[in-house]
């Protein structure tokens, strides 16, 4: 397990799949604007990409969130899109509801910096996300990550267009 100051990343576990099914994926509006992609239910028993982990998918790895004290699943933190000849990687993470406004996102940003340049030496991280996402975009300025554009207009999200900020961080510039 990865190991931050309140959080670990572990792999996805078999019990892990309902609860995330249920807490994160079941919301219409919060999957919608984290997802880039329209919203669909799952199926229990599906096999899902974004719940059953598929080991032969070498470009994105999956991670359950647990708290280091006690346990708890509270989210999931992903690094894909790697591209080996760059170097270069984007993360993602998501939080149940509960789990929020705790500093855990902070801290899974901390985590996947950590995985992305230190286990896998990469040389270049990525975080797309909506521009009214504030909690997302401190938990990834608090870590380095600098705003690198605005992509206007570029996510459909519930019956409207919203700009998305790119943010970008560089192994040297990281501050573990
Ligand atoms: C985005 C997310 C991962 C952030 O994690 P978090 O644990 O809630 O964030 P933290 O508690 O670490 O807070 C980070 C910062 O955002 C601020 N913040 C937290 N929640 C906030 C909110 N609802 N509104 C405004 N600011 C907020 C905190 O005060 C903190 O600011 P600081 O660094 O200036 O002190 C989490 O809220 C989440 O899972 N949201 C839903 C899914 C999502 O949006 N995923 C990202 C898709 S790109």
């Amino acid at each position: 397990m990865l190991r931050g100051g309140k959080v670990g990343l572990r792999a996805r576990h078999e019990d892990d799949i309902p609860i995330l099914r249920t807490e994160l994926y079941d919301d219409v509006a919060g999957s919608s604007r984290a997802e880039g992609g329209p919203w669909r239910p799952i199926s229990p028993g599906s096999n899902d990409p974004r719940l059953v982990v598929d080991e032969t998918q070498q470009g994105s790895v999956p991670f359950s969130v647990v708290e280091l004290d006690g346990g708890t699943l509270v989210g999931t933190a992903t690094l894909w899109g790697i591209d080996t000849h760059n170097r270069a990687a984007h993360i993602g993470l998501g939080l149940l509801p509960a789990a929020r406004g705790k500093g855990y996102g902070t801290d899974v940003v901390a985590v996947l910096c950590h995985y992305g340049f230190v286990v896998r030496g990469l040389q270049r991280l990525q975080i797309e996300t909506l521009a009214d996402n504030t909690a997302m975009l401190r938990s990834a300025e608090r870590n380095g990550f600098v705003r690198e554009g605005v992509l206007r207009s570029s996510s459909w999200v519930m019956g409207e267009f919203l700009d998305e900020v790119l943010l970008g961080l560089l192994a040297e510039e990281w501050k573990p």
